[in-house]
């Protein structure tokens, strides 16, 4: 049995502020990551969905950088306004939501359909 039907990783990578990478957590990831995990805990997924800080996931020019596995859905530039979106819309009914993806073609060439 899986322990996990989804798990949501939420990059919270934190650089100095004169780094020009930037970073996910200057962009809003910490917040972003407690309402998914508000969210999750609120509608009683949380037997079966995980909302988990990531360190940085090699995406930061897209960031907010948010990963859905098993899916290996990469969603970017993800705000707090987009975190029940993604819950109703992929983590409750299977619908990656499309207009988030990255759409760099490193990223989501391998995701899983559902
Ligand atoms: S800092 Fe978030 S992906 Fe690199």
């Amino acid at each position: 049995m899986k322990r996990f039907e989804k798990h949501i990783f939420i990059c919270e990578n934190k650089r100095p502020p004169d780094d020009p990478k930037g970073c996910c957590s200057d962009k809003g990831s910490p917040e972003i990551k407690a309402k998914f995990k508000q969210r999750i805990k609120e509608l009683g997924l949380k037997s079966e969905v995980r909302a988990n800080t990531s360190g940085c996931l090699d995406a930061c020019e897209f960031g907010v950088t948010v990963v859905v596995y098993p899916e290996q859905i990469w969603y970017g530039g993800v705000t707090l306004n987009d975190v029940e979106e993604i819950l109703q819309s992929h983590i409750i009914n299977n619908k990656p939501v499309e207009r988030l993806f990255i759409k760099h073609p490193n990223f989501n060439k391998d995701a899983i359909k559902i």
